[in-house]
């Protein structure tokens, strides 16, 4: 979504709005814009595109300044245009940056155009400047005049706020949308995400809902509550190093983020297993009562995280016994749904603020569940501050909008929430001592994987031209079926659907043809000779074979119809995580060859704090 940043300092700003910019880019990347107050006017650019477009404005007229704000977008009212680019000004007096959406913008515009604002944009977020300068006007002081604004607004917004009528501070909000203030030496800034302002700090607090914040001369951070109490909030170091935003020699994020893969597993197994099980106080200190008292699990999530949670499914019952439910977020929100006694609540996520995650916890709240978990990658985000207990994912900043190491990294975590809650429930299951070996050499046998990434990229050859491809699989592997889809269609834009393979027939078999690549995972378990049958089909139809097949598993690829790509031996239970490598590899290789914007796809955002 869209990414703010805004800075109060003794030095120009001009340069740190613009790198942070860059950092934010991730969120939302159809246009930027900043404004920096200068000799007492509000001085301003805005391009579309990439934030380099900005960057080529600057370049040619600087914009000089000790306080200033800056916005990346991610459209949701109005296309992107340099009209719609934020800082949206009203007139002279006030310029305001918004992630979030207004819900009443349409009878707040109604109200403004009655009383003479001329609108230049079709955003919703052009009302809050407006309805600013009104109150201004009244003699009211910037703080006051943006409680009284934000009073009157619906939905969810994080906003920065500036006007030359108190020159030297910057008023920020935060009500639904991540806001974050980074602590500086005599200076202050505000940014979506910490990750923005590693330049210049690694202290940061994080708002909570409601709060206020004004920044203001050598440094100074004036924070009240939503009931407009003065509060102090704890300053918490980051604790990444920088360069943690960095490609290093990568060409692209998303191919350093996969080959990361290794490292993030071991570090988010790391401290986190028994010799032969997982203790539940990995979880925390809450963790072994609530798990005593945990009978079933719903899990909800987004996307890549939706994914992970259909494979945990597979593992929760037959690995620990607890039934299990999983749903998409948006869908889970508005439903009025049973909850059956004892049930604990595990939401996953990469960025811990996407909003229907967010929303469906909230809503979950009064609802009897036994205790919410967050399953996460972004400390002190929302969604850890507002659960009952949160397990990291330890995966680092994941810049690449195709999620790849939060995937592996949640599946980690979501194995032990299943060892664990195995033992506490003394389920009678040989495999756990096993299974828990087996964790302690997956990073070596992701290694092992990730150095096929030559033949893969040879592969990828075959999909640059088409139009469309099968991804299949069976049991936990559906899910990663269901996943490679989704990796090859969000970057490529190649047309792609995961399906359990036995439901081909019922259907999606109608489609295969010499143009259809269909490509299967084919692990060597319980299901794989039904699996193979399943490929039959798929072959005597013309369709072409793409497999990535355990080492020992034996696929006739002598015909030209076929290709086989052999994985090393892991144990069964972890072998959707291992599976789920050669997918990224291959969506990543094939978005290289069509040429798209691997790391920023089009219409696409990190981190989705929109309904
Ligand atoms: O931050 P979250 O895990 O909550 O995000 C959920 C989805 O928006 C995310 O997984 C999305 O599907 C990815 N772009 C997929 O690669």
């Amino acid at each position: 979504m869209c990414g703010i940043i805004a800075a109060v300092a003794q030095r120009n700003v001009q340069g740190i709005l613009l790198e942070g910019l860059k950092r934010l880019e991730y969120r939302g990347y159809d246009s930027a814009g900043m404004t920096v107050l200068h000799e007492g006017a509000l001085t301003r650019h805005r391009a579309v595109g990439k934030v380099a477009a900005l960057a080529d404005c600057l370049e040619g007229a600087p914009l000089p300044g000790t306080a200033g704000i800056a916005h990346t977008r991610w459209a949701t009212h109005g296309k992107p245009t340099e009209a719609n680019a934020h800082p949206h000004h009203s007139g002279d007096t006030v310029a305001v940056v918004h992630n979030g959406i207004i819900e009443n913008f349409e009878a707040l515009k109604r109200e403004l155009e009655a009383g003479g604002h001329t609108f230049t944009s079709q955003t919703d977020t052009e009302v809050i400047a407006h309805r600013l300068a009104d109150v201004l006007a009244g003699g009211v002081g910037l703080f006051d005049a943006v409680k009284q604004t934000v009073d009157t607004l619906g939905g969810a917004y994080a906003l920065g706020v500036m006007s030359p009528q108190e020159p030297g501070i910057v008023v920020g909000v935060r009500q639904g949308s991540p806001l974050v203030v980074g602590v500086g030496i005599d200076e202050a800034f505000l940014a979506s995400d910490p990750l923005a302002l590693l330049q210049v700090t690694d202290r940061f607090i994080y708002l909570e809902e409601g709060d206020m914040v004004e920044l203001g001369a050598g440094g100074s951070v004036h924070i009240v509550d939503r009931d407009g109490r003065a509060v102090e909030r704890p300053v918490r170091i980051f604790e990444y190093a920088d360069g943690v935003a960095s490609k290093g020699d990568y060409r692209h994020f998303m191919l350093k983020e996969i080959f990361e893969q290794p490292k993030v597993i071991s570090a988010a197994l790391e401290g986190r297993l028994g010799e032969h099980s997982v203790p539940a106080e990995s979880f925390g200190p809450e963790a072994p009562a609530l798990f005593a008292q945990t009978r079933q699990i719903q899990i909800i999530a987004c996307g890549t995280s939706y994914h992970a949670g259909l494979v945990a499914r597979y593992w929760l019952e037959r690995y620990a016994g607890v039934p299990v439910q999983v749903e998409v977020a948006s869908e889970f929100r508005y439903r009025h749904p049973v909850v059956a006694e004892g049930t604990l609540f595990v939401t996953l996520s990469q960025s811990g603020e996407t909003a229907d995650t967010l929303a469906a916890l909230r809503f979950a709240k009064g609802l009897g569940y036994v205790g919410s978990l967050a399953i996460c990658n972004v400390p002190g985000s929302s969604l850890v501050r507002e659960s009952d207990i949160a397990l990291m994912t330890h995966a680092g900043p994941e810049i690449g909008v195709a999620s790849t190491k939060a995937f592996t990294t949640q599946l980690v975590a979501l194995m032990l929430l299943t060892l664990s809650l195995g033992k506490c429930k003394t389920t009678p299951n040989g495999e756990h001592a096993e299974i828990v070996a087996a964790l302690k050499t997956l990073p070596a046998i992701c290694r092992q994987v990730l150095a096929l990434d030559g033949e893969i990229e040879a592969l990828s050859q075959a999909f640059a031209e088409k139009h469309h491809a099968l991804f299949l699989g069976r049991g936990a592997h559906f899910p990663i079926a269901l996943e490679g889809a989704l990796k090859l269609k969000e970057i490529s834009y190649i047309h792609a659907e995961g399906y359990p393979a036995g439901e081909l027939k019922h259907g999606p078999l109608a489609l295969v043809d010499s143009e259809m690549p269909v490509i299967s995972v084919a692990p060597n378990d319980d299901l794989l000779e039904k699996l193979k049958s399943n490929l039959q089909e798929v072959r005597a139809r013309g369709g072409q074979l793409f497999v990535f097949a355990d080492e020992s598993v034996g696929i006739d690829d002598s015909e030209d119809d076929v290709t086989v790509l052999h994985l090393p031996r892991v144990h069964e239970a972890l072998a959707p995580l291992l599976y789920t490598l050669p997918l990224q590899l291959l969506s990543y290789h094939v978005a290289v060859l069509k040429g798209t914007d691997v790391d920023q796809p089009r219409n696409l955002a990190k981190s989705v704090t929109v309904e």
